[in-house]
């Protein structure tokens, strides 16, 4: 039986975890839960899962959350406490970190410094702070397995040949404006960005994902997770999202992973590793598959530049670029902000904080919150 703790367990990759434990309840077995403010999600999935430790962003909510509780008991916490109680459980064997955004980093160190394996949903967490995870890895001893599809598609093809990797290639879906012009992204509505043609996920990485910003994150990434230098990391669309990504060997050969789209693949093999257990997604139906390939247009994607100017500045600038996106991203949900308007004001953002230093956690959210509060300024103003 293996005991897991999830972090965002009302999200989109949380629920689907949750999704995977029903799957296996003679393997998988709950200690911790931690949520933001969806307070009946969270209670539904304690009642059910029964573990011995939820938490909720605000302690105000706790209240609420015991009644719904019912006659069901068990530890309840609240804000950082409660993540950092949830990410370090005594109990807990791995930990799925599948908060959205800079706050799973701190919760995803503390899951590593006290030994977890950490299946690492949360991208966020290396792209800001991936030599502070690397270091909390190594000194705990745990693992960190991805879940990312990309980055789970890499991880199985790189293991047990490390050597022979020349390249590696991250897929992308291209997202909704795959097809689009240039200028046909300045009306963009909340509801188009929102309508991801192959994913359903949360609201953040579907603009991510719309914006390419999300591959640009997914770069970063893959060079914390398998340490490839970023000249080294391709990126190609492939519409169909089939091929999850791919690696090329010194000898020419091209190794991919297949599977439907659907996260709960990759969220299974990162409890199940290092084993593989019957598939929770329906097999490949190869016969009615079509797979293409293409470069990815730099005027319609230009996140991708972005990112990848900021992965090879270093220091400080992928904080700025990850916390100038959410602030962005935050602005256009909330229709304060255009759909080209991220990218400007994470282009801004970092010419502005991109040349800062951040080694330290305290360093990086530090740097994070200046980043936020300089691009929610200048969201303002597009
Ligand atoms: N969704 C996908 O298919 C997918 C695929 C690959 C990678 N990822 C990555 O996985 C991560 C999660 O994505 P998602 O789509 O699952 O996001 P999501 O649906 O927005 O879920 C985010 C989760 O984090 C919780 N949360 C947010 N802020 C919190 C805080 N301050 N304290 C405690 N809990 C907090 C939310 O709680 P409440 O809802 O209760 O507020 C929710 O449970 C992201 O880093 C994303 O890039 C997602």
């Amino acid at each position: 039986m293996k005991k897991i703790s999830i972090l965002g367990s009302t999200g989109s990759i949380g629920s689907q975890a949750l999704a995977v434990v029903e799957a296996f309840p003679e393997r998988l077995e709950v200690v911790a839960l931690a949520a933001g403010r969806n307070v009946e999600k969270l209670a539904a999935q304690a009642i059910k899962h029964r573990p011995k430790l939820i938490s909720i962003a605000d302690p105000e909510d706790i209240p609420q959350l015991r009644a719904l509780l019912g006659d069901f008991r068990c530890e309840i916490l609240a804000g950082d406490e409660g993540l950092e109680a949830a990410a370090a459980h005594p109990d807990a064997d791995l930990v799925l970190s599948s908060l959205v955004g800079i706050a799973g980093l701190p919760p995803t160190l503390a899951a590593l410094e006290a030994g977890r394996d950490v299946a690492l949903a949360n991208k966020e967490s290396l792209v800001a702070g991936g030599s502070l995870v690397l270091a909390a890895k190594e000194r705990g001893g745990g693992k960190l397995l991805p879940v990312d599809s990309e980055h789970s598609a890499l991880f199985q093809c790189i293991e047990g040949r490390e050597e022979q990797v020349e390249t590696l290639v991250l897929t992308a879906s291209g997202g909704p404006f795959r097809e689009a012009k240039p200028e046909d992204l300045a009306n963009v509505t909340v509801k188009e960005a929102l309508a991801h043609p192959n994913w359903q996920m949360g609201a953040k990485i579907t603009v991510d994902s719309a914006t390419m910003m999300n591959k640009g994150l997914e770069v970063i990434e893959a060079h914390w997770l398998f340490g490839v230098p970023y000249s080294r990391i391709e990126v190609l669309v492939h519409p169909q999202s089939i091929v999850h990504s791919l690696v090329r060997l010194v000898d020419g050969s091209c190794l991919a992973q297949m599977a439907v789209p659907d996260m709960r693949q990759p969220i299974a093999y990162a409890l199940s590793y290092p084993e593989r257990w019957p598939s929770v997604v329906p097999q490949l139906d190869l016969a009615k598959a079509s797979l293409t390939f293409q470069e990815p247009d730099p005027e319609l994607f230009p996140a991708l530049a972005l990112a990848r100017e900021a992965a090879l500045a270093g220091g400080g600038a992928p904080v700025v670029l990850n916390a100038a996106n959410e602030a962005a991203v935050a602005a256009f949900l909330a229709g304060k902000l255009s759909f080209l308007g991220i990218c400007a004001v994470v282009e801004e953002a970092l010419a502005k904080l991109g040349s800062e230093k951040a080694s330290s956690l305290e360093e990086v959210l530090a740097l994070d919150k200046r980043a936020r509060s300089l691009a929610e300024e200048l969201a303002k103003l597009k």
